[in-house]
């Protein structure tokens, strides 16, 4: 990257790319103005800081290239895991790429080595890390190869090189890698992908599902001192509220009892469900399934929960592809306006069936559909939580 090379300072490139982010016109003019290496180098940092706005807010402060946004850490879930490191007087983060774990860590209180084997990485992690400078130390490192004889508490990040759904193999460092790397340190952590399949779940670690504003985000593996003595834990930001219990057999069928619908549906947050707590959180509310194998719990009486979407149940019919005369005739008569469709396993063009189901009415309601034991059902809901 040329930043240097034409004697501008951190802060005048700050202004550039500050720039080039607030104003479209400005990067033409800057490509106008500035040499070329220099011109696409300011570019690239402003799509960066750019992507980071969206997840960061303040991502002012920040500096980023396009990909090392696109693979840093949501904030609340970097924040979060550094509260665990907190226990720990130094951390090596081996692949940090712009730095957001590193400084989520050093923030907490952890002195933090943050290594990454990219050059650019390291300068725009060192930059981000100028804050803290006294926390964190930043080098160009190999985590396959660590400067550090005695690895203190060790977290891995490693990055994605082909798309969402991980395999175990095509991650750098790759999971065989990460493990072996945590496994011999006193404490590790390995962030993974949500989607990784179970059966790639170290036994040795404790598994922690991480979600936040309802969307899965990261599958984080706790090993040695940092595990906690749970082995599967659900975590919902940002209401930090953690779950924590005896994961079910795969396929979900097991302790909990099926019957139809009561007065409150609950909707498992994806966390709960990925980690395997469905019925665990079932027995915190009293609640029973609606499918052996699915996820939705419902129960009589409400129990207020950071751990699932809360509705109101009005009614629950059979659902016919054909025509839906009864989810019409549900609605009208509970005053229908605009509908939210949902499906659960269920192929339906949502979008094209809340049209259809929009009523006159006053109130905004849910059809959800899912499956029953008895066969598709529609579930005429009032959302949320004021069962
Ligand atoms: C997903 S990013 C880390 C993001 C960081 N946790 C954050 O939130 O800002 C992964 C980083 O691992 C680095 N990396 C990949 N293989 C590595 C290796 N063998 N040693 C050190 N770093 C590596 C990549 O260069 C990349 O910057």
């Amino acid at each position: 990257m040329a930043i240097r090379q034409h004697g501008e300072t951190i802060a005048d490139v700050s202004r550039l790319v500050g720039d080039a982010v607030r104003w479209p016109g400005a990067v033409a003019r800057l490509r106008r103005e500035l040499p070329p290496e220099m011109a696409a180098a300011v570019a690239e940092l402003a799509v960066g800081r750019e992507r980071a706005t969206r997840r960061f807010g303040d991502a002012d402060r920040w500096w980023f290239t396009r990909a090392l946004a696109e693979q840093a850490s949501h904030p609340a879930c970097a924040a979060h895991r550094a509260r665990r490191f907190a226990a720990c007087a130094s951390a090596a983060d081996l692949t940090c790429g712009a730095g957001v774990d590193a400084l989520a860590m050093a923030a907490a209180g952890t002195r933090v080595f943050a290594g990454d084997r990219d050059p650019l990485a390291v300068t725009l992690c060192r930059a981000n890390a100028s804050r803290r400078a006294a926390m964190v130390d930043v080098a160009v490192a190999d985590a396959l190869h660590p400067p550090l004889r005695d690895l203190p508490a060790v977290f891995l990040d490693p990055a994605r090189r082909s798309g969402w759904r991980r395999g175990r193999e095509q991650e750098s460092p790759t999971l065989t890698e990460a493990y072996a790397l945590a496994e011999g340190a006193p404490g590790a952590c390995v962030k993974a992908s949500p989607a990784l399949a179970r059966a790639e779940w170290p036994a040795a670690a404790e598994v922690e599902l991480v979600s936040v504003g309802g969307e899965l985000k990261e599958c984080v593996l706790w090993f040695g001192a940092l595990r906690s003595g749970a082995s599967r834990r659900a975590t919902v930001l940002p209401a930090d509220a953690t779950l924590t219990g005896a994961p079910e057999a795969d396929g979900g069928a097991g302790r909990t009892p099926t019957c139809p619908p009561g007065r409150v549906l609950y909707e498992p947050d994806p966390a709960v469900v990925r980690a395997g707590l469905v019925e665990t959180l079932a027995e915190r509310l009293g609640a029973w399934k609606l499918h052996p194998r699915g996820a939705l719990l419902s129960a009589d009486a409400h129990l207020a929960t950071p751990f699932a979407r809360t509705y109101r149940v009005l009614a629950a019919v059979a659902w016919s592809a054909r025509g839906g005369r009864r989810v019409r005739e549900a609605l009208a008569a509970r005053d229908a306006g605009e509908v939210v469709v949902k499906t659960r396993g269920v192929a339906v063009d949502a979008d094209a069936l809340a049209r259809r189901l929009r009523g006159r009415g006053a109130r905004r309601l849910v059809v959800l559909l899912a499956h029953a034991p008895e066969g598709v059902r529609a579930y005429v809901l009032e959302p949320p939580a004021e069962a």
